[in-house]
């Protein structure tokens, strides 16, 4: 098949990680027959440094003639002065909206080597497999924002239709799971949670009776996903409770360095990228964990290209090398890998099977 792809490498550990997405990608193409075409374009704090803009109009029409975009991280403390006028993370919000990408799928089935990692009991990490759907695109990241004399306003709005398409979207995942959706809300105290609450239930009861639904508060929620994890299937919230519920999440999984995520709209292109950020405390010295990047890459290629084989291909090669104990510095502090070794684990691992499966 072919594709083309946009690379955004970003700022921080960006550019290091998306090296190994870049590679891995040559290599399915190498092996699986496919061409793609990889063009990189600037977005976030390197974006705003060469044009004033976190987003310039070269990346957006690459994006736009793109099948899908592959995201490294953008942001750091050089562009977050409080009284900056743009911001990298301005960028890259810009670009979710353009893409009309609003349902954020965050998958967190942590892998045994989390077990040993994660802080919690290993007997509450057993059978942990969680999908997240964010909303991406509403909420108050997107509201009106202002500053008055000696306050400053978030305003958070939602509409009937943008909680029902992501509701569709979650139920939809969920049908193909356990069949169980958890959503998330905080309806005892802000209207878009009582919005949200009563749109969910009805789309569910009316187009998904054969769904689950529970309906908790994301205060509690905190709380549950630490003592009772593997009790969730699909967890369904908006923008701001999913980017802080899905952070916590990662402690599951043992390190922010393993959760990739897909953001899928009703359009053709997908933005795929890790929940984690640019990570400015350990860029520039290679061994930032690439392997959320390398599992975006294979939920670009499930959910934007359709190799559900490489895809999963990817996902085993991610869970081999863990197992082998090919590890870097955020998953052990004794025989730490670096970002390029990693990688190349991963590839080395890719060829494997890939030439297990054709023999
Ligand atoms: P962060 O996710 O960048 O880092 C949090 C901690 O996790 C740090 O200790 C970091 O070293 C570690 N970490 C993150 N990714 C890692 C990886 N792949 N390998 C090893 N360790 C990893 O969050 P932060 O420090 O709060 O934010 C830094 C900047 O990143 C901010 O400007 C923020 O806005 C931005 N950010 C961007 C994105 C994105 O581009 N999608 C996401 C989150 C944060
Ligand atoms: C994420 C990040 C972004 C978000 C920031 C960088 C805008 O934290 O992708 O989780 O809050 O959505
Ligand atoms: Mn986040």
């Amino acid at each position: 098949m072919k594709a083309t792809i946009a690379l955004l490498p970003g700022d921080g550990i960006g550019p290091e990680i998306c090296a190994e997405a870049r590679e891995l990608l040559e290599l399915v193409a190498e092996k699986d027959g496919h061409t793609f075409k990889l063009k990189e374009g600037l977005i976030g704090g390197c974006a705003i440094d060469a044009y004033g803009d976190p987003l310039p109009e070269e990346t957006v029409k690459l994006c736009a003639k793109a099948d899908a975009v592959l995201l490294g991280a953008v942001g750091g403390p050089q562009w977050s002065d409080p009284n900056a006028k743009v911001r990298p993370e301005q960028g890259l919000l810009r670009l979710r909206a353009q893409l009309g990408v609003f349902a954020n799928l965050r998958p967190v089935a942590p892998h045994p080597v989390a077990a040993k990692l994660a802080p919690l009991k290993t007997r509450l990490l057993k059978g942990v497999d969680i999908l997240f759907v964010r909303e991406l695109t509403g909420g108050s990241y997107f509201g009106a924002k202002r500053r008055e004399a000696d306050a400053a306003v978030d305003e958070c709005r939602y509409t009937v239709t943008e909680i029902e398409r992501v509701t569709r979207k979650a139920a939809l995942l969920a049908r193909g799971r356990r069949a169980k959706l958890t959503h998330v809300d905080k309806a005892n105290v802000l209207e878009t949670s009582r919005l949200w609450r009563s749109t969910v239930t009805r789309v569910m009861r009316d187009e998904f009776p054969d769904v689950a639904v529970e309906h908790l508060l994301v205060d509690a929620m905190a709380m549950y996903l630490l003592t009772r994890p593997a009790s969730f299937d699909v967890i369904l919230t908006e923008n701001l409770f999913g980017d802080i519920l899905t952070d916590e999440a990662s402690v599951l999984a043992g390190s922010m360095g393993l959760l990739p995520s897909a953001s899928l709209g009703e359009g053709r292109v997908g933005l795929y990228e890790p929940i984690h950020g640019s990570a400015p405390d350990i860029a520039g010295q290679g061994i930032a964990n690439p392997y959320a990047t390398l599992l975006s890459v294979a939920l670009l290629l499930r959910h934007s290209l359709g190799l559900e084989t490489e895809a999963a291909r990817i996902e085993q090669a991610v869970a081999d090398v863990l197992d082998e104990g090919v590890l870097t510095a955020d998953l052990s502090r004794k025989h730490a890998v670096s970002t390029r070794e990693a990688g190349e684990a991963v590839r080395k691992r890719y060829r494997k099977l890939a030439k297990r499966r054709r023999a």
